[in-house]
């Protein structure tokens, strides 16, 4: 964004800001179809759960991940007018509840729409059994997430030995099982991940072709529609030298066409960052700055408890610039609450804290922060009484 037109936001708005560019997100929406043209594109909302963001891929005609029962309720908001048929249509074919542990109430709400549901054990399965027995289910593999940013596989995911023992057992207690789902790992900068993660699916539904389990469905052909559904983790371009989109989908899309027929198997995503990172921009102001101190040290109106909350739940490195003239000068920038941790420069209290440079700045100039439109907003707090940084959309 540029000086001109942040300056006129600050003017109207004042700090601290988030200014998400929808016409970012319909680029990534559009690149992301482009560059995986079998995969349906189910947005992780918990990246950025705007209701305008929200809307904005919604009438690109993207499908959704949802998290929790408020997620789904934001997804629902926007479809509760469609005529029942319809409505249920949506829900079944563009809304999958991806969290493999779900609360028994949530559970029973869902099932009024016969939802898709991930789980990855025997437990989960048997309060699905007995809350939401009209669900489709994915079952989560557990696979390597070496090389991605935020790894989730110390968390969810079976065992692919385990695997076909679990459909089998999910079968019998008269569940359908659509598919299978991973995720190789937020911001995922392996490919291998993806490559060795489509393998283990391939091989639990050969193994469970071969014991006669039939996973899938089999509503608009005489022949089951299986679900692969390859999860988050496409990389966002934060500081230009991750791994390039480009090349990790062109593999992506040798290994499918290589282990998964077309009229057999659906293909989805759950992207979140992807689509988003990259249309978000933080712009707080200088409260004070201290020249008597060893080093410069600026306090700012947002955080760490704020939209810099990407840095301690999402690994986020800061990128700060100004658009003061000068020569950069190590220094430190403080969050406006009163705790310690609450630094956006280097310090002991966050492990992948990194030193910042900026040039000589006063009380009230503006620090502008791009590529912070994922897990940001999404995880401030109100803690010392500050609220989050006001949202400010462009390009609806
Ligand atoms: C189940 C699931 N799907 C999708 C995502 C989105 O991942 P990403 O933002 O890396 O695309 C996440 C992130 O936490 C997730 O847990």
């Amino acid at each position: 964004m540029d000086r001109k037109k942040i300056e006129s936001l600050v003017n109207e708005h004042e700090t601290p800001l988030l200014v998400i560019d929808h016409d970012k997100i319909r680029k990534n929406y559009s690149e992301f179809r482009k560059k995986l043209p079998r995969v349906q594109v189910y947005f992780a909302v918990k990246a950025n759960s705007e209701p305008k963001i929200i809307k904005t891929l919604y009438d690109m005609g993207a499908s959704f991940d949802v998290a929790s029962l408020p997620e789904f309720n934001l997804v629902f908001n926007m479809v509760k007018y469609l005529e029942p048929e319809a409505l249920q249509d949506f829900i079944w074919n563009k809304i999958i509840y991806a969290n493999p542990v779900k609360k028994p109430d949530s559970l029973h709400v869902l099932n009024l729409y016969k939802p898709l549901l991930t789980y990855d054990s025997v437990e989960e399965m048997r309060k699905i059994k007995k809350h939401c027995p009209d669900a489709g289910l994915l079952l989560r593999l557990k696979v390597c997430d070496e090389g991605s940013v935020v790894k989730f596989s110390n968390k969810f995911g079976i065992d692919p030995k385990l695997a076909v023992d679990l459909i089998g057992e999910t079968i019998k207690e008269g569940l359908e099982v659509e598919g299978i789902s991973f995720h190789a790992g937020s911001q995922c900068n392996n490919p291998d991940n993806f490559i060795k993660a489509l393998r283990s699916v391939a091989e639990v539904f050969a193994e469970a072709e071969k014991r006669g389990l039939e996973i899938g469905e089999k509503r608009t052909s005489d022949h089951a529609i299986k679900i692969v559904d390859i999860g988050g983790g496409f990389p966002a371009q934060y500081n230009g030298n991750e791994n390039c989109f480009g090349k990790l989908t062109e593999m992506i899309n040798r290994e499918l066409d290589k282990l998964f027929p077309r009229e057999n198997t659906a293909i989805i995503a759950e992207p979140g960052r992807f689509l988003v990172a990259n249309a978000g921009t933080a712009i707080s102001k200088v409260v004070l700055a201290k020249h008597s101190t060893e080093m410069p040290c600026y306090h700012i109106d947002d955080g760490v408890y704020h939209t810099f909350s990407a840095i301690i739940y999402d690994h986020f490195e800061p990128n700060l610039e100004t658009f003061k003239k000068g020569e950069k000068i190590k220094c430190k920038v403080f969050g406006q609450t009163c705790d310690g941790l609450d630094e956006l420069s280097e310090n002991s209290y966050i492990h992948n804290s990194k030193d910042a440079f900026l040039p000589k700045l006063e009380d009230g100039d503006l620090i502008y922060q791009e590529n912070i439109g994922a897990y940001s907003n999404a995880s401030a707090t109100n803690f010392n009484g500050f609220p989050p940084a006001k949202i400010i959309h462009i390009n609806e």
